[in-house]
């Protein structure tokens, strides 16, 4: 299969590139760079010994996907590309509408007209109401997202779940993903977010490397077992896995389906703190501070249909999330960058 991974020099879809290759798939790519490093891209052929055909591009350009479309014999599309920082959709929502919806509309009216008709597309538990029973299942309420980001995931599954209705050669595959952590076991590819980041591993890493000074945990009088709130994290390894059982599941379906990526157990920020010091032998100093705005206090998958009608499941554990993280951010403590 040759497959187009949009946004495939970011962080899931690079590794995504090295999982599709190693189970003998072609990888074209398009990606503007807006938020990751060409470097990604050559580590990929380094660790695969393959070539990924590049093309540097927006996915919202029709002209170029056309383009992309004529000169490769694309079977499968995995559409990665989008802007992921809630906090900055607050602050600019017409940028994150434009560039999340408007990347699906055009890619998928191109796909369209060439006759691929199979797209796997990244989605999130964010698309999930906050006052759900835990765990999450593919048919729990959705909705109610609490900012422009979240809700650009709600409506591209809306769009894309439209298209496969109105036309039944379509098949479209919705993975909702819960918290991607960790980095390929090389070390060569990983997470490198620009700036000071959101989420909690890079944070936790880049305390450990002595970028940031300390944690900041946001909240520890949340009703869970140490007052931290909890989240599902997940192998960013065992995510890509789950994209190649995508890719075969929409060779061999029609219609729309919709998946929870997530391994079914929820650890708390002490947690994580704990497990990431153990692993990897290292202290990491942090403050209690106030409650994030937005955030619920736990939040983790039911990971049942993906095992069944996937035939996937996470198999890398904690202990290995922690070490695949800090072995990237020590072999690389300015990321990509110098
Ligand atoms: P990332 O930012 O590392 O990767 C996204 C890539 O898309 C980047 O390389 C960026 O340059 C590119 N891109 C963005 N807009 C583009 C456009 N218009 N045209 C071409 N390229 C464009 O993010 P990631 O963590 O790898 O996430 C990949 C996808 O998974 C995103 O859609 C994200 O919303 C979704 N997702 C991520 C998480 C997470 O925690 N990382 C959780 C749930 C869903
Ligand atoms: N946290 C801290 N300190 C930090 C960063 C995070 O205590 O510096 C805590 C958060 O409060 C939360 C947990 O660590 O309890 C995880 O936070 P992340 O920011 O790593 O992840 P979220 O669950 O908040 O967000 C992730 C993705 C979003 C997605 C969301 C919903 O980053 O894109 O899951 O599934 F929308």
């Amino acid at each position: 299969m040759r497959v187009l991974v949009t946004g495939g020099a970011g962080y899931i879809g690079s590794h995504t590139c090295v999982e599709l290759m190693e189970s003998g798939h072609d990888v074209v790519v398009i990606d503007n760079l807006c938020n990751s490093n060409p470097r990604s891209l050559e580590r990929v052929e380094a660790l695969t010994g393959r070539k990924v055909s590049f093309y540097e591009g927006d996915v919202r350009d029709e002209a170029l996907l056309r383009r992309i479309f004529a000169e490769q014999a694309i079977d499968s599309v995995i559409h990665f590309a989008g802007l992921k920082a809630v906090g900055e959709s607050v602050a600019q929502p017409w940028r994150y509408y434009d560039n999340n919806l408007n990347s699906t509309l055009v890619l998928t009216k191109v796909m369209a007209d060439v006759g691929v008709k199979r797209i796997i597309f990244s989605s999130s538990a964010t698309v999930y109401s906050g006052d759900n029973e835990m765990p999450l299942r593919e048919t729990s309420r959705t909705g109610s997202c609490t900012n422009p980001y979240g809700w650009t995931k709600y409506m591209t599954e809306q769009i894309l779940s439209g298209i496969a209705h109105a036309d039944p050669e379509w098949s479209v595959v919705l993975l909702r993903y819960f918290n991607p952590i960790g980095a390929h076991e090389s070390g060569m590819i990983g997470e490198d977010p620009r700036g000071i980041p959101n989420n909690l591993m890079p944070y936790i890493t880049q305390v450990a490397i002595g970028r940031r000074e300390k944690l900041s945990i946001f909240g520890n009088d949340y009703d869970t077992p140490d007052g931290t709130g909890v989240r599902d994290y997940i192998h960013v390894v065992d995510l890509a896995k789950g994209h190649v059982a995508a890719v075969t599941f929409a060779t061999e379906n029609t219609g729309c389906e919709v998946f929870n990526l997530g391994t079914g157990t929820g650890y708390s920020v002490l947690d994580m703190v704990k497990a990431f010091e153990e692993a990897n032998g290292v202290r990491i100093p942090y403050r209690i501070a106030g409650r994030r705005p937005g955030d619920l206090p736990v939040c983790y998958a039911d990971p049942a249909k993906s095992a069944e009608m996937l035939g996937w499941k996470a198999e890398k554990n904690l202990r290995d999330m922690c070490r695949d993280s800090w072995n990237w951010q020590s072999r690389n403590p300015m990321g990509y960058g110098e």
